[in-house]
Order: structure tokens, then sequence, then C-alpha cells
């Protein structure tokens, strides 16, 4: 039986779990690739006990080594970061000739159209499936399952610990800090948690999506991006009550700017059952209507098996372009229309008088915003309460000057928050 040579850089939660299988599963694998998977060289900061036999495998210090070794056909990439260690790594990987795959979201979503570039003159693959939504296999779905679709939006819970963190908010009613203190003592979020809690690991994910669905080359700089640190047990608890939750989601829809941050999702929407560290993505396009993919979007196991599922399809011969088409087809610069009118949930805090109600409601009609619903909470003599309003559909940028003519009203205390309400999914 042939045989394919792999190198990792990289022997962390993801690394570790790779070579583990590799080594462990080798028939399994082998059955499944029609050739002999062969782990020949590692690379990490340290040389320790891994979990898995290092047997016939050398550990090399410097990673950048692996790209030049003869007898390695993949460098699978997992040491993190979007630039240094790991780009050098993947552009001398693939200029010497050799497959890369990588679970690296922050260099694809930086350097995806560089590199893919590169693979294409070099006649190799670049694959990247564990870099978006971990176990879910998103990219193929979208690349190759959905390649005959115009596809005119791609929605998706892509960050598992934004998630878990509003899932646990609102089944427990804690707050935002609490709830994060608890997932870092478990290890489920970071001890530096902004990558994820202020969506920027989810728009690095996003970008890649929306440069595969439309055909366009990545751009994470368009990506607008809102994390959920805002999202307090007040929003969660005002959402309850007009039959929403609060999800962070990922909204790429043809043309429009793409855009994370926290809407509200009707209490019986798929998504909104999506809880936990659970992700989920949305396609919706012509002819297939609309698909919804769900399952774990980290973690050792399930990332593992996206890399894993990458280098198998090179051990096949399967081939596809990185982004779905060749670079040098790719668009350049997208038809950035605004996103369409929807419904927006705004929350302010307003101090207790006669008469602000109708003030708030008449600079929003100022701005052209119809309110459709209002709520109160938390009235105390003279001391400001919450208001919630709930808005017919408007423009995004309506809601913006209206929250910034709002904030300059003596009556508003505290911040604004504004959040889209997604439509019925
Ligand atoms: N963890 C997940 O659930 C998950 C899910 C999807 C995608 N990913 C992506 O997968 C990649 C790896 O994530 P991870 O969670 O496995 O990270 P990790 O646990 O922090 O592991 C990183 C590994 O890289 C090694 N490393 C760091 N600098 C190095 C260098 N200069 N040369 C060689 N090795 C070096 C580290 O070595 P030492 O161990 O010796 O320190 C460590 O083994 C990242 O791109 C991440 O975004 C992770």
């Amino acid at each position: 039986m042939k045989e394919l040579n792999i190198a990792i850089a990289g022997l962390g939660v993801v690394g570790s779990e790779v070579a583990r299988i590799i080594t462990k599963e080798a028939e399994m694998l082998a059955s499944q690739a029609g050739m002999r998977l062969q782990l020949v060289a590692v690379s990490a900061r340290s040389n320790r006990d891994r979990g898995f036999l290092m047997h016939g495998i050398d550990f090399v210090a410097d990673a950048a080594q692996l790209a030049a070794r003869k007898e390695v056909d993949i460098v699978v990439e997992l040491i993190g970061g979007a630039e240094g260690v790991a780009l050098d790594l993947c552009r001398s990987a693939l200029i010497n000739g050799k497959h890369v795959v990588s679970a690296n979201k922050a260099m694809i979503a930086h350097h995806g159209h560089e590199l893919a570039l590169c693979a294409e003159e070099q006649d190799v693959q670049l694959s990247f499936e564990a870099a978006v939504a971990g176990g879910i296999p998103a990219i193929k779905l979208l690349r190759e399952g959905l390649s005959a679709n115009r596809i005119e939006q791609v929605t998706g819970i892509l960050n598992g610990t934004c998630n878990y963190i509003l899932t646990e908010m609102t089944q427990t009613g804690r707050s935002f800090a609490d709830v994060l203190a608890e997932a870092q003592a478990k290890g489920y979020a970071e001890a530096e948690p902004s990558f994820d809690v202020d969506g920027i690991d989810a728009a690095h994910k996003l970008a890649i999506l929306a440069a595969i669905a439309y055909g366009q080359k990545i751009d994470f700089d368009q990506v607008q991006i809102a994390g959920i640190r805002a999202i307090s047990d007040i929003d969660i608890g005002f959402a309850a009550d007009l039959g929403y939750v609060i999800k962070l989601l990922g909204n790429a829809v043809r043309g429009a700017v793409p855009g994370v941050q926290p809407c509200l999702v009707a209490q019986d929407s798929q998504l909104a059952k999506i809880d936990g560290a659970l992700n989920a993505v949305a396609y919706s396009g012509s002819p297939v209507q609309s698909v919804v993919c769900t399952g774990p979007g980290a973690g050792d196991g399930p990332t593992a098996s996206a890399v894993l599922a990458d280098i198998i399809d090179i051990a096949r011969g399967h081939r596809a372009y990185p982004f779905g088409r060749p670079v040098a087809t790719l668009e350049d610069k997208a038809n950035r229309r605004e996103i369409a009118p929807g419904r927006y949930y705004l929350r302010m805090m307003v101090e207790d008088q006669i008469g602000v109600l109708n003030a708030v409601t008449a600079i929003l009609r100022d701005h052209d915003i119809s309110v459709e619903s209002m709520l109160q909470k938390g009235r105390s003599d003279n001391a400001p309460v919450h208001l919630v309003l709930t808005t017919h559909a408007t423009k995004k940028q309506a809601v913006e000057a209206a929250c910034d003519s709002l904030r300059a009203a003596s009556f508003i205390a505290g911040d604004i928050l504004a959040l889209p309400i997604m439509a019925g999914e």
C-alpha cells in the first residue's frame, strides 16, 4: 500500500489529537484513505509526552524545517496565529510543493488569498476545513455540496464560547461577567477572551465562508464586528419576554457588508435551539432553498475530525480550489450594498419622568423609525429605568443615527444598545 508522509507543526489541543488518531487508528485511516498515513515528523515548542507514541517520528524544534524535508508530502499547521511561524511555514511548504492542511482561521482570513494562489501555482492542495465551525463540514458543504447554487445568505453561530456564555445567561439569568469567569475556570474560554467574546474569531470564519459563497477574494477588514460584552442579563430577560433569545450571529448576505453581531432570534427558530458550545451554519440559495448544519465547533476530537478529513481527501486524490474557484477569477470588490431594512431591539436607561416616552418616540419618528412595542422595567422613585423598544423594519443607518440623537438627550442615562431582530428562519 502506498504511503502519505505527514508532518504536524503544533502539538496542542488539536495537533496532539490528530497525531494520536493517526498513530492509533492507522488501519481505519488507511482503509478510508486508500493509502497509509504515516506521521514522520512533528514540531512544538517543547518535546514532551503528548499522549501518542513517538516511535519512528522525528521531533523538530524549528517548525520551519518541516517545509524543507524531502520525504514530507503534507504539512499540517496547527500552531495558530495570523502571521509568524504558522504563515512562514505554510508559505514555504507550498512553495516547496507540499500540500498544506491548517485549522488556522486567523491566517486564512488574513492571508488565504495569497496562500491559495501559491497552492495553485505549485499544483498542491491548501485545505482548511477545521478553520470554520470545527467538526461541522461547513466548507465542504458549501464548496462541494452546494456548488450548483446561487447562495444568497450565509448565517452562522460560529463561536462556541460566545454561544456557551449566552446560553448560560439565558438558562440561569446570570451576568456576562459571572458566566465568563466560570467558563474561564472550566477551560471553555481563554484567559484572554477578546478573540472570542469581541467577535473576532467568528468574523474570521464568516470572512472565509463569505469568500467561498460569493466567489470573492477574502476581505476580513470589511466584516463589521460587534461582540457580546454589551449584552446584559437585562437584555436576555427582555428578549425572553418578547419571545426571543440572543445569539452571536455571523451573517453574510449576497452583495451586502458581512457582519458579526448579537441578534435576537425567535425562540422557536432552528438557530435559537443551538445551545451551549455547539455551532451551526445555515446556507440559503437557489435551487436548494435552505440547509442548516449543526455540531461541535471546537475541541480536540471535532477539530481533529475535520483536519483528518482534509488529509484523507488529499490521499484520495480529491482536489478543490481552496475558495471554490481559481484565485484569478475571484472578484476583487463586492457590491457592498446596505443590509436590507429589518426590525431592531433598542434598550436604554431613561430618567423616570413624565413625557420621556413621548420624547423617545419623537426622536425615533424624526429618523423615520416606527415603534412596534415598548417595555419598561425597574420603576423606582426618581431612579432611571430600563426602556426597551422594538421597531418595525428600518434601515441600519437610521437606527445608528437615532441612537446618536438619543445619547445626546438629557433624559437618557448610560449607553443604548441596538440589536437586529432576525427575520424568522
Ligand atoms: N482548539 C480548538 O478547539 C480549535 C478549533 C478550531 C481551530 N483551531 C485552530 O487550530 C490551531 C491550533 O489550536 P490549538 O487549540 O491546538 O492550540 P494550542 O493548544 O495552543 O497549541 C498550539 C501548539 O503550537 C505549538 N507552537 C507554538 N509556537 C510554536 C513554534 N514557534 N514552533 C512550533 N510549535 C509551536 C505549541 O507548542 P507547545 O505545546 O510546546 O507550547 C502547541 O503545541 C489554531 O490555529 C486554532 O485557531 C483550534
